[in-house]
């Protein structure tokens, strides 16, 4: 594939006088702000050094953008640094973490040129390493410093799950019931059997029950069980869900979805602790961990009257939340490239990575059904990829390449939205911290909310314990 080399100048300032000189070398330039958008207009298979101007600083949301778009494998850094500028740890963060190279002000046109030259070559053996064929480019690791982190079966280098892992690991320590929210897909179940596996309850039994999927009048007899002879049919002795967890953990999945009418017996036997088998006579002692999930937005569940109060704060004594997979940054690529390992050998010929366009993709798309989704994206795409390199159309997100052209009103309301979600998220749906970091008003950032469609309980709930 052919390559062309581009030259993106960053700078918050103006045009520099330098950028004519830099055309002289043919390569093209390209001066702009790290827009959200801005990777979508290289072609992935282009080689991109970007300079960044640091000396006239750059807002939260340009950082950001930087960040993301330094994250993309054809893509290289040289540093432009005002006086003292090392001493801001976010710059220096991005300096040392991401760029190739880094001039101080004043430099000369020369001293840029090479660096711009070397950074290119930086690039073109970064790709030999990684293709050695030099055909397409595959990435294995992550680079910029970020450290992946595992949890039990669960991986994640970003801020979000590093936070959660925290969590698991402080929950596990006590006894208190768990309830955990989270979009579907995003790892609920997961990280309940890590909290089990981090509590002294380990080797001791794992039960999950799917609450939504028991009809109530079924309930009492897999929950409780039964003694024989308690009704027709009952041949012998059953033992039920909650005994079978005896000394462990019993995970009550869905837990927003049991109905109403079962929601009285679990609430009496969260209160006793104990349970009585139907048609048994004799309360049974159960020492059991609760942990319990839902992807229902449960505040609303019971304002609505679907879902008891009492019972919801016997659950949620402490809260833990699942990040969005769209909210996690690079693993989402992290997270691809192991489901990629894992399912290899699903298909006869040897895939072996995903091509630029495909991981562009996977930053662009939103992941409504997160990690479970992008799992199976990725088997999919292993199965019918007809080349080494899974492409962005494998995996069915042909439309989320830098292809699609996405006008400045898009761009502006898909920067505004992240950067609204992650001042949310950080602050916990507080309207008026949110707002505060915003530096807008709390009436400016309710307007907001409610003309982007950004539902500020999803982030109420993500109130980590600990
Ligand atoms: N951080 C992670 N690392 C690796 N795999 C993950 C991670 N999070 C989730 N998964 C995988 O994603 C899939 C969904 O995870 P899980 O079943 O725990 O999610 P869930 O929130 O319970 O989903 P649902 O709401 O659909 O029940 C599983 O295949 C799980 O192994
Ligand atoms: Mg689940």
């Amino acid at each position: 594939m052919k390559t062309t080399r581009h030259v993106l100048v960053l700078t918050a300032g103006p045009q520099p006088e330098w950028m004519p000189d830099l055309e002289s070398q043919f390569w093209s330039v390209t001066s702009s702000l790290p827009t959200h958008e801005l990777r979508r207009t290289l072609r992935a298979s282009d080689l991109a050094c970007v300079v960044i101007d640091f000396s006239h600083g750059f807002d939260v949301s340009a950082r950001m953008a930087l960040e993301r778009l330094l994250a993309l494998p054809h893509v290289g850094a040289v540093g432009l640094l005002g006086p003292d500028q090392l001493a801001d740890p976010v710059v220096r963060t991005l300096a040392v973490d991401h760029c190739f190279d880094v001039l101080s002000v004043p430099f000369s046109p020369v001293q840029l040129t090479l660096s711009i030259a070397s950074a290119f070559d930086m690039l073109k053996s970064r790709m030999r390493e990684l293709d050695p064929d030099g055909n397409e480019l595959q990435r294995t690791g992550l680079k910029g410093g970020h450290q992946v982190h595992v949890e039990g079966s669960m991986v994640g280098s970003c801020e979000a799950m590093i936070s959660l892992f925290r969590s698991i690991r402080k929950v596990a320590r006590t006894d208190a019931p768990v309830f955990i929210s989270g979009e579907s897909g995003t790892g609920k179940e997961l990280t309940a059997q890590a909290i089990h596996e981090r509590s002294e309850r380990r080797g001791r039994p794992f039960v999950a029950i799917n609450c939504g999927a028991i009809p109530p009048h079924l309930l009492q007899s897999e929950l409780f069980g039964y003694e024989r002879g308690a009704f027709t049919g009952a041949n012998q002795r059953k033992i039920g869900r909650v005994e079978q967890a005896m000394g462990g953990t019993l995970f009550l999945d869905e837990i927003g979805d049991l109905p109403f009418e079962s929601q009285a017996s679990l609430l009496r036997f969260l209160q006793e602790k104990t349970i009585e088998r139907i048609g048994g006579h004799q309360p049974i002692d159960v020492d059991v961990r609760i942990v319990a999930a839902t992807h229902v937005d449960m505040p609303e569940a019971i304002a609505s009257g679907r879902f008891r109060e009492d019972l919801f704060h016997r659950l949620c004594v402490l809260h833990l939340d699942e990040p969005p997979l769209r909210v996690r940054g690079m693993d989402i690529e992290l997270l691809a490239r192991r489901a990629l390992d894992r399912h290899r050998s699903d298909s006869q010929r040897r895939v072996r990575g995903f091509a630029p366009d495909a991981i562009t993709a996977l930053y662009c798309y939103g992941w409504p059904g997160n990690v479970r989704e992008l799992i199976n994206r990725v088997r999919r795409a292993i199965v019918m990829s007809e080349h080494p390199f899974i492409t962005a159309d494998d995996l069915d997100l042909g439309e989320y390449t830098q292809s699609r052209t996405v006008s400045l009103a898009e761009a502006r309301e898909d920067a505004d939205r992240e950067i609204i979600e992650r001042a949310l998220l950080r602050n916990h749906g507080s309207l008026s911290k949110a707002a505060g970091d915003l530096r807008i008003s709390r009436v400016t950032l309710s307007r907001l909310l409610r003309t982007r469609g950004i539902d500020v309980m999803a982030f109420r709930s993500s109130r980590n314990s600990g």
